[in-house]
């Protein structure tokens, strides 16, 4: 048996000329957490062509969801970013990651923090009704250079507190904060630095961090994951993973060289 199921694409979006996310149909058959990846592609010269993707949609939704860079010369995306409604496309069989909230110690506060494409398995986290079960907030902090790269912003302001499922939840529990480096916008600065002054958690309202109530979700750059897992190393976070549950786990989003 194939370790792909081929599925169908149903819809594109092209978000920048750098960013866009297209659904595809589901097998019945595959399963997943919220906020795990799997392998996606499309065949080329007969055989596949697969990177870990995060996927987008919640584990109750009819299709899936992915969100992707575009690398001009990347040897797939520079070929997923011509797929159009209709093309088929390869998903695994399997998903898997760290990511999932199962991963971390109980906490009050859930802190997703997510640079460009790694926005992608928090999507997904966002609309888990069993996030806020566990926690009292949940906040979504998206970083972005500029900030038409802010992807997805009016679905979860607009779309998802007037969802039947999660409105209300995401009405009373979920936090967006959406900040931008390199031009203006109404939040400035690297998620690393709105930590380290605090102001990240003056704006939304919330305590200064603390480890007894704050649980942290990263994916981002590599640089951004290493600076930030130094800023939670240095005040004693612990990382958590399949193992053992810990205040913070990690996954590099996807970036294709
Ligand atoms: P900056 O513009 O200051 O580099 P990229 O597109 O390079 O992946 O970056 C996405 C966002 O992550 C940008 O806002 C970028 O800020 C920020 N970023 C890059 N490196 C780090 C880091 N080491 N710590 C925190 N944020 C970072």
């Amino acid at each position: 048996m194939s370790k792909y199921l081929e599925e169908r694409v149903t819809e594109v979006r092209h978000w920048t000329d750098t960013l866009f996310s297209f659904r595809t149909t589901r097998d019945q058959s595959f399963r997943f957490r919220n906020g795990e990846f799997t392998m996606i592609g499309i065949e080329v010269d007969g055989k596949p062509l697969v990177r870990a993707y995060s996927v987008v949609s919640a584990n109750y939704d009819d299709e899936l969801e992915f969100f992707s860079i575009k690398v001009p010369d990347g040897p797939l995306t520079s070929r997923l970013q011509h797929l159009k409604v209709g093309d088929p496309i390869l998903v695994g069989r399997k998903a898997t990651g760290t990511l999932v909230i199962d991963n971390l110690l109980p906490g009050k506060h859930l802190y997703l923090l997510g640079t460009g494409t790694g926005l992608a398995p928090f999507l997904s986290i966002i609309k888990d009704p069993e996030a806020y079960e566990r926690f009292d907030k949940v906040v979504l902090v998206h970083g972005c250079r500029h900030v038409n790269e802010l992807a997805y912003g009016e679905m979860i302001t607009e779309d998802l507190p007037k969802d039947e499922l999660i409105g209300e939840l995401i009405r009373e529990k979920l936090i967006y904060y959406p900040t931008v480096t390199r031009e203006p916008f109404r939040n400035r600065g690297r998620i690393t630095d709105l930590m380290t002054s605090g102001k990240l958690f003056e704006d939304i309202g919330l305590p200064a961090m603390s480890i007894e109530n704050d649980r942290f979700m990263l994916c981002g750059s590599p640089d951004m994951i290493r600076d930030t897992r130094q800023l939670l190393d240095g005040l004693g976070y612990v990382e958590g993973n399949h193992g053992e549950a810990g205040h913070f786990v990690i996954e590099k989003a996807f970036a294709e060289k």
